[in-house]
């Protein structure tokens, strides 16, 4: 008999050799490497070839897997077109969602998922995936679109192309750690999805974009921008305590706080919090650095005992703001590097595939009549 866990809670749905959590302990790796290890020494674009090649690669490796992935930045006239057309008000999350489902209509064979091409359609949608973030954030706000650069980083091409100048070294390599600190985290909600879907041997461009669709839920990848409206919403540091207290009294959950997994502080905010704090200080941005650390004090005085501590979201929210990103970009900042992992988990599926079909516990009546409309 086997037994209902819902939320799948402690379930074991699939293996994998590109991120590792002890939740008990905040430890997260990437195929073995401490997340701290690669947020101090990598860049994105080389954690990328880890997550997918489940190794580093040598310096020539990485060499080649850069300029691919560069040469891949630009957006043909025909998707620029589309993004044209999309109303200016539309949510970011729900363009991206558009776009990347789009991006299958630019592709002479949109449905082969043997392993290399798995690869190669993934390498293109990672690559374009800031282009069309940018592109459509420039439409919006009037601008000319700004062409990607190929000779500038994953991360410094996406600054460029949303405002037109390249950015400080500080700036790109902030922006970069969070790239790497968002790219893989085991069997959350959207790589769960992107695993459903392509089990069923159906095609990257679905599999990506029901996975924009999960993150974009405010218990998920939405929380980043949740906060950040809750840090706007609370005036002053005095007006911190009351604020919590309020919202837990009223069984409200404070958005950036807790996991499905960690039962002790997510090791990315821990690294997520210092560079917050740097970012704060370089750019007039200390009062939500401050109200942060105050909301982190009261919570962990009140539910800490819960296990209940700050998760990735929580000091993402300061440091995208002081990189200079709007509130709504946020959640498509975290989706641009999550395609890395969701992608490495597509070729781990597809490489030994079994259709995922658990079961329901029906729980409805047996043996009912059927009642003709005339008796009802
Ligand atoms: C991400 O899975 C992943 O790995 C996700 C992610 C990734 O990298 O992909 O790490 C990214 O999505 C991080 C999570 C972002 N979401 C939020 O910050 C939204 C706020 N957090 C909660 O909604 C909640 O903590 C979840 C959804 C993250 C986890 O929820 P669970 O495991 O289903 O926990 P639960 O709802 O069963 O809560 C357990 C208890 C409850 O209290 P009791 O009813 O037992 O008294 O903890 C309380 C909850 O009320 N609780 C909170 C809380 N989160 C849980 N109380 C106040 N504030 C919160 N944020």
């Amino acid at each position: 008999m086997s037994t209902y866990s819902k939320g799948l809670e402690g379930v074991v749905a699939a293996e994998t050799r590109m991120s590792f959590i002890d939740g008990e302990k905040g430890v997260l790796e990437y195929v073995g490497i401490a997340i701290d290890d690669l947020a101090r020494n990598s860049n994105f674009e080389e954690t990328v070839f880890l997550l997918w090649n489940t190794r580093l690669p040598k310096k020539s490796e990485l060499e080649a897997f850069r300029g691919d992935l560069r040469s891949r930045y630009d957006l043909p006239p025909s998707a620029i077109d589309a993004l044209r057309h999309i109303p200016k008000s539309a949510q970011p999350m729900h363009v991206l969602r558009t776009m990347v489902s789009s991006l299958a209509f630019l592709d002479a064979h949109p449905n082969a998922n043997d392993l290399p091409s798995a690869r190669d359609k993934s390498l293109t949608i990672l690559a374009r995936t800031p282009t069309i973030i940018a592109a459509f954030d420039r439409i919006r706000r009037g601008l000319n679109i700004v062409p990607p650069r190929k000779d500038l980083s994953f991360s410094a091409n996406f600054l460029y192309m949303l405002n037109g100048e390249v950015p400080t070294p500080t700036m790109e390599r902030a922006f970069d750690v969070c790239m790497i600190l968002h790219a893989d985290h085991g069997l959350n909600n959207s790589t769960f999805t992107a695993r459903v879907v392509i089990s069923t041997l159906s095609d990257v461009y679905s599999a990506l974009t029901a996975a924009v669709g999960s993150l974009r839920g405010p218990l998920h990848g939405g929380a980043n921008e949740e906060v950040m409206e809750m840090l706007g919403e609370i005036p002053s540091l005095d007006a911190v305590e009351p604020y919590v207290m309020g919202k837990l009294a009223k069984k409200e959950r404070i958005m950036g706080f807790g996991h499905r997994v960690y039962k002790a502080i997510d090791p990315r905010a821990t690294f997520l919090k210092t560079l917050a704090k740097q970012l704060a200080a370089d750019t007039g941005n200390q009062d939500l650095y401050e109200k942060s650390t105050k909301i982190e004090e009261i919570m962990a005085r009140e539910v800490a005992a819960k296990g209940i501590y700050p998760n990735v979201d929580f000091y993402s929210a300061t440091t995208y703001h002081s990189i200079g990103l709007k509130l709504d970009l946020f959640t498509p900042m975290f989706a641009m590097s999550r395609i890395a992992g969701w992608a490495g988990h597509i070729i781990e599926q597809l490489d030994g595939n079994r259709l995922f079909r658990p079961k329901a516990e029906y729980v409805g009546p047996h043996n009912e009549k059927y009642v003709p409309i005339a008796e009802r």
